[in-house]
């Protein structure tokens, strides 16, 4: 039931809360430390992985994109993140020597299901990162690990993507101190912060009225950009698939260094243009391209950290989330993301949890 939302989409995003805090905590044991179910690969086995790929479809995809960086900080191998339905046709080099971690809610997926098969008839060692416990995709894995965001109705997907994201880390860390490639120190620690999280997305939520506002500046547009750099680019493209898929409008995820190459032709008067400015190094950078489109009239919407209150002079409205480590960022800053295609596509009068032309679980190919 809608236990008295509106629509599955949005009682979905106010369940990340929970969802996140399940697919933590319930990995997390006495001494606090991450339980990783039955994925018992040993240090012998980590130290023979020289590549790894991860691989999904629509928004488990953009959550790889997260998990890339989460995996490459942690173990310190290079990662790939590739589209299932690419990856499978593209002849890659998959050994014995290859993790490949899949991402899906459904666990039903036809193209990751067969990029599963294909790896394991490899040789490679296949972790998946599933929802609904007993999949085809969990079964067939050598290891699985759940996000426990509980079912997702509604076709978009919130919060299986955020506990994914959250799953991606806690594999990473604990592969990561398996095998030395992080202290005891560091991994406690990130733990840590991590437990934060739960609260930080409920304290996210508490912009819906802001959103809601702004949702009605975007509602007769026909295009909208999003903006980042590293794994703020991730996020722009989570932020324009979600609201491409229920609000029908033509949104667009540019690496905001790129915008000079070409796109920056596409920024006129009145256009909105959401700017994600959460990573620290990159921040100076954000800024200027920020300036860049504020400049060409663009209506700047930006999302950063509490402590930027810099973006202020160049935005049209900001959005703030809590001051969090750069990979963090992506649970939160999606948040709002999710928030104003559910408030666009209403403004719209669209068909929010059952999107035309698209279904939950993508069985064929
Ligand atoms: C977007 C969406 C889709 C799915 C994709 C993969 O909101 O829901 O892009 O993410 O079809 O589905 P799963 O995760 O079930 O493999």
């Amino acid at each position: 039931s809608k236990a008295g939302y509106d629509h599955f989409m949005i009682k979905e995003i106010y369940e990340q809360p929970e969802a996140t805090r399940n697919t933590l905590e319930r990995r997390l044991d006495a001494n606090g430390e991450i339980k990783l179910d039955d994925i018992n690969i040993t240090k012998e086995q980590l130290d023979k992985i020289n590549k790894i790929y991860i691989v999904a479809c629509g928004t488990a995809y953009n959550a790889g994109l997260v998990g890339k960086h989460a995996v490459e900080r942690f173990l310190k191998v290079p990662v790939v993140t590739d589209i299932a339905s690419e990856f499978r046709y593209s002849d890659p080099f998959v050994d014995e020597n290859t993790l490949v971690i899949l991402a899906s809610q459904s666990g039903e997926t036809a193209d990751t299901l067969s990029v599963l098969r294909e790896a394991k008839a490899k040789g490679a060692t296949v972790l998946s990162i599933a929802n609904v416990v007993g999949s085809s995709i969990a079964r067939e894995s050598d290891y699985t690990l759940y996000t426990w965001a509980g079912p997702e109705i509604a076709v978009a997907s919130t919060k299986a993507y955020t506990t994914q994201i959250v799953a991606f880390i806690m594999i990473a860390l604990d592969f990561g101190l398996k095998k030395g490639t992080i202290t005891k120190e560091e991994y406690m620690n990130y733990i840590a912060e991590l437990k934060e999280i739960p609260d930080q997305v409920a304290e996210v939520l508490k912009c819906e009225d802001q959103i809601k506002e702004i949702s009605k500046q975007l509602v007769d547009k026909n295009d909208i950009f999003y903006l980042g750099r590293g794994l703020d680019y991730s996020t722009a493209m989570e932020g324009a698939l979600k609201i491409k898929e229920i609000s029908y409008t033509h949104a667009e995820a540019f690496a905001a260094g790129e915008l000079k190459h070409g796109t920056i032709a596409l920024i006129e008067e009145g256009v909105p243009v959401i700017v994600l400015a959460t990573q620290q190094r990159l921040f100076e950078k954000m800024l200027s391209n920020m300036q860049e489109v504020k400049a060409r009239g663009a209506n700047v919407i930006s999302i950063t950290e509490v402590t930027n209150k810099e973006v202020e002079k160049s935005s049209d409205s900001v959005i703030y989330i809590p001051e969090v480590d750069n990979i963090l960022a992506g649970i939160l800053s999606v948040i709002p993301l999710q928030l104003l295609a559910y408030y666009v596509a209403k403004e719209r009068g669209c068909d929010i949890d059952k999107p035309r032309n698209l279904a939950k679980s993508v069985t064929v190919e």
